[in-house]
């Protein structure tokens, strides 16, 4: 194939910019697909110029992805629009030919990054075309070939360029996943709390995770279920366990202003229902994630899960600080246990350790792990000898705080990792210190105000009185 076949252009959604690597990468190490940059990208620009070895592998990843808008096949790109007008009369016709020739309908679309233009100054971008060789008729809803115009001014929306900054010509190939984000969103879902993972970061867990048909997909902390539809969605046959009864049976208060009371068939497979999902569902149970109750041997394809930090929702396991605390026989059957604080540091170390036990060879664990900015150092992240971390991003939550979306990949059998260590550092107790700290600022900045405010005030009565 000639190089100009397998040139393509990858055109981002301008979100979650910090995950776009790591979920490209994902994707080509699970279907085992080479991708090489033509040019090098920066963090703002919206677009990669890269190499497929085939069409078939473009589609393939464009198509998992859920930060892809879209792909085409780039035909041409300039700086200047006389410059892509110029290329395009080049490019060999015998490549384009047989999307343009007799029996394939076709249309043309134009978009414009950072600038708006009218329809009739689309059309005319489009009128400037008439040069290519196309032969079939035009049609505007589902052609056989749709060619793209993109004009990309930067991404300062307020200003714009006179003339764009590139331009880029191509044969549209497929579009990303950005249809199912508004398809699975929490706004129009059945069963949500106040911790339900978005749709879009849900389903870029999924893929970090490297979900594949038929996959046994557990989460820990399931809550409502998020991580689960997103993991089902990819064909994953899921599972899922949380501490909290009520929330698994849906009969939490209800966290919709519009909502009082929660329906009576709320819950994670209402959920998996609602987007006939419910063949992947296995089930929810009641489990306390510090002694999980899975048989030694049952092993997932992957993990995926967002622990609780302590901020939203409490940390906690079973357990008590009673010395010796024994229940007696009669009360045993409706004997309720206490529980104590599970710290941040032990939830990722035991989580870190049951992934090593229970995941298969290769198997993923994804995880969202809360830090401090100011402080955060990679090296106090959560490890684990049998886990690799493969990928690390960031979500900027405050200005002080984050969480990020970290990736392990099982590389070593559980047995040959002994007496790890916990040296995981405890994030909370820095977010609960800022926070005081921050109170104690606001509290005597409005003090010295409250001060400044009667001192203003007598000395204008003072005025008033020597006038
Ligand atoms: C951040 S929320 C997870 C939200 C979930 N991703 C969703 O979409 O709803 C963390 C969950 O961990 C659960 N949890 C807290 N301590 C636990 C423990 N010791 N074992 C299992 N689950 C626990 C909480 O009940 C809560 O539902």
């Amino acid at each position: 194939m000639n190089q100009a076949g397998k040139r393509y252009l990858l055109w981002f959604a301008q979100e979650h910019v910090e995950f776009r690597f790591q979920e490209i990468n994902s994707l080509l190490t699970a279907f085992n697909i080479t991708m090489d940059f033509i040019e090098k990208p920066t963090d703002l620009q919206p677009y990669w110029m890269v190499k497929f070895a085939s069409e078939q592998d473009a589609k393939k990843i464009t198509q998992r992805s859920v930060l892809l808008r879209s792909c085409i096949e780039l035909w041409g790109h300039s700086n200047s629009v006389d410059g892509l007008h110029e290329m395009m009369k080049k490019f060999p016709e015998h490549l384009m030919e047989p999307h343009l020739d007799e029996d394939k309908s076709f249309k043309i679309e134009v978009e414009t990054f950072c600038k708006h233009f009218t329809q009739q100054e689309k059309v005319d971008k489009i009128e400037v075309f008439e040069y290519l060789p196309y032969k079939g008729p035009v049609k505007l809803k589902d052609p056989d070939t749709c060619l793209q115009y993109i004009e990309y001014y930067g991404v300062d929306p307020n200003a714009p360029p006179e003339s764009p900054y590139r331009v880029f010509f191509g044969r549209w190939i497929a579009s990303g996943l950005r249809q199912l984000i508004k398809y699975l969103s929490l706004k129009t879902r059945k069963f949500i709390g106040n911790t339900s993972m978005d749709a879009q970061l849900s389903l870029l867990m999924a893929n970090q995770a490297q979900i594949r048909n038929g996959d046994l997909v557990l989460d820990p902390f399931v809550g409502t279920g998020s991580l689960l539809v997103a993991a089902a969605q990819f064909g994953g046959y899921v599972l899922g366990s949380d501490i909290d009864y009520l929330m698994l049976h849906a009969r939490t208060r209800p966290s919709r202003i519009t909502q009082q009371v929660r329906d009576d068939d709320e819950g994670v497979k209402a959920n998996m229902m609602q987007y006939n999902l419910e063949k992947h569902y296995l089930d929810v149970l009641v489990n306390d994630c510090s002694i999980p109750f899975w048989r030694d041997n049952l092993m997932f394809d992957a993990i995926i899960t967002d622990p609780p930090y302590g901020i939203r929702e409490s940390t906690e396991k079973i357990g008590t600080s009673k010395v010796n605390c024994k229940i007696s026989e009669d009360h045993l059957k409706t004997h309720i246990p206490a529980k104590v604080e599970y710290s941040l540091s032990t939830v990722y170390f035991d989580l870190l350790n049951f992934s090593a036990k229970h995941l298969k060879m290769g198997g993923r664990l994804v995880c969202w792990f809360p830090i401090f900015r100011d402080d955060y150092s990679e090296d106090d992240l959560p490890r684990h000898p049998c886990m690799k971390l493969e990928a690390n991003s960031e979500q900027v939550l405050t200005k002080h705080t984050s969480r990020r979306l970290l990736t392990y990949e099982k590389i070593a059998e559980y047995d040959n990792c002994e007496d790890v260590e916990n040296t995981i550092k405890d994030f909370r107790y820095k977010y609960y210190e800022t926070r005081e700290e921050s109170r104690q600022e606001r509290r005597s900045r409005k003090a010295e105000l409250r001060a400044k405010g009667r001192l203003e005030a007598e000395r204008r009565k003072v005025t008033k009185l020597s006038e």
